[in-house]
């Protein structure tokens, strides 16, 4: 079984809240980023393409749009629901892998964040992924993409080890960077109520001019790229890419 199927399921709820009680702050700030590119009036179908515990999707619901979560982990899936359900708002919750989406020119937007894209083997896999985002949006709908800019973390990246205590759970992770793969590569040993699991993961980082070219090859036109959620232009000082695209209207014409 691939990393990025069991690690997150193992990890579970609980490690995503207590790791993350600032990032679920943070995620309802940036729902208001989201809002405001998307430009969605209440009623409109967004995609939550890999969304957790539904950090996202759950703000974006309470401002009147009709969400779909879509994730591999049920665990993670069940999360968000049972999130959903406490903030008063109703979520559509599909469980599958990102490369075989179930639908056709369904939404107005899909939305991918928190460095959700690039665990797959190659770029064609991540074309692969971007298709089927392709597919599954309307003619002129949108599509937001947020990953770690690789400018900033080959600039600042260190290799080594790192340990923290995340609530109940020890992570131990030693860093490594493959600049011909463009990969981060990354051991981490989670000790957890006495179990001790191991994980090797790793993920693409992509520049703006990588990703910008897989995003054309799926047929995507960018529309804005941004390099944090207060708006600040991509750079190399700028820790995040974040890229507003579009699926051309019928014909080609936007
Ligand atoms: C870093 S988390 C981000 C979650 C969420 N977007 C957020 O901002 O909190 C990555 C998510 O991608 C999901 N995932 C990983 N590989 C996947 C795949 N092949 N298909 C569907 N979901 C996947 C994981 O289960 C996990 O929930």
């Amino acid at each position: 079984m691939p990393w990025y199927y069991e690690m997150f399921d193992f990890l579970g709820e609980e490690y995503f809240t207590l790791l993350n009680r600032e990032k679920i702050r943070k995620a309802r700030r940036e729902a208001g980023f989201i809002l405001e590119t998307l430009g969605l009036g209440p009623g409109r179908r967004v995609l939550d393409l890999c969304c957790g515990i539904g950090r996202h999707a759950i703000p974006l619901a309470k401002s009147g749009l009709a969400v779909t979560c879509f994730d591999h982990s049920r665990t993670l899936l069940e999360a968000a629901q049972r999130e959903g359900i406490k903030a008063g708002v109703e979520l559509q919750l599909v469980a599958g892998d990102m490369r075989e989406l179930p639908w056709e020119e369904e939404f107005d937007a899909v939305i991918n964040m928190w460095t959700s894209f690039g665990y797959l083997a190659d770029d064609g896999e991540h074309c692969r992924v971007l298709e089927n985002v392709y597919r599954v949006l309307k003619p002129g709908g949108k599509f937001l993409i947020d990953v770690p800019n690789r400018d900033w973390v080959a600039r600042n990246f260190e290799a080594g080890r790192e340990i923290r205590e995340v609530g109940p759970v020890t992570e131990i992770n030693e860093f490594g960077f493959d600049s011909l793969a463009g990969r981060d590569h990354i051991r981490t040993t989670y000790l957890k109520d006495g179990l001790e699991r191991y994980f090797e993961h790793s993920c693409r980082l992509f520049t703006y001019q990588e990703l910008a070219g897989l995003l054309a090859q799926a047929g995507l036109q960018v529309v804005k790229a941004y390099g944090s959620f207060d708006g600040r232009p991509v750079a190399l000082d700028n820790k995040q890419l974040i890229i507003l695209c579009r699926k051309p209207k019928v014909g080609g014409v936007s």
